[in-house]
């Protein structure tokens, strides 16, 4: 089983991914849980550049990092773990291509899905949720997270662009899970975390169809 969760900035993913591990492994599933970027050595290396406030790259070697990012993790760390028969918990992927560097930078969303394609030979996962809020809310709970831990400088980029690039973001999530109903599920990330993870936990028991 393969379940990534994606959503806007300060959406709660990373809360909501811990609850769902652990209520996996309670029933003696193996989990192996993992992000984008940065799930792999080579995404270790290439996080802090991607989201480094320091500077601004071209939007293509910007979308090109985050793929050579995926294809690596997709190589080196997801496929292994699904043939081992592990369920693979991921923060973030290629919907968030699609909504980032797509709906956010307006690249075309058909170009995107090949190049998807090509970075993962064609893995897209079983089931993913979308944690949904606007997009204000979501940029305040980071901010404020970010502040906590220091991110605000290396892990601060993204957070900082307008929020209309936000705003067309949170629609990306939207109109994908409008356009593939199958594998979505759009959660409300304003609910209390224990209320969220229940709706996530209902939403994985009845798996994607
Ligand atoms: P996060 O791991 O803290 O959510 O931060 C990752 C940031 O990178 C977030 O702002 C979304 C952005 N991103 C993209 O723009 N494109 C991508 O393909 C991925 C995986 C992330």
């Amino acid at each position: 089983m393969f379940l990534t969760v994606e959503g806007v900035e300060g959406s709660g993913k990373s809360t909501l991914l811990t609850a769902l591990a652990v209520r996996l492994e309670a029933r003696g599933t193996t989990v192996l849980r993992t992000r984008e970027p940065g799930g792999c050595p080579l995404g270790a290396r290439l996080r802090p550049l991607l989201l480094s406030a320091d500077w601004t790259p071209d939007p293509n070697a910007e979308l090109f990092l985050f793929l050579a990012d995926r294809a690596q993790h997709v190589a080196e760390v997801i496929r292994p773990a699904l043939a081992a028969g592990a369920h693979v918990l991921c923060d973030r992927y290629a919907d968030s291509t699609i909504a980032y560097q797509g709906y956010g930078r307006g690249m075309d969303l058909e170009w995107l899905q090949r190049l998807n394609d090509c970075a993962t030979g064609g893995l897209w996962p079983d089931l993913t949720l979308v944690l949904d809020l606007p997009a204000e809310a979501g940029l305040l709970r980071a901010a404020r997270r970010n502040e906590a831990q220091g991110l605000s400088q290396t892990e601060g980029r993204f957070e900082a662009e307008s929020l209309a690039f936000h705003e067309r973001i949170r629609q990306g999530f939207l109109d994908r899970a409008r356009r593939f109903p199958g594998r979505f599920r759009v959660l409300d990330a304003a609910l209390p975390p224990p209320a969220l993870a229940d709706q996530a936990w209902a939403a994985l028991r009845m798996g994607a169809h």
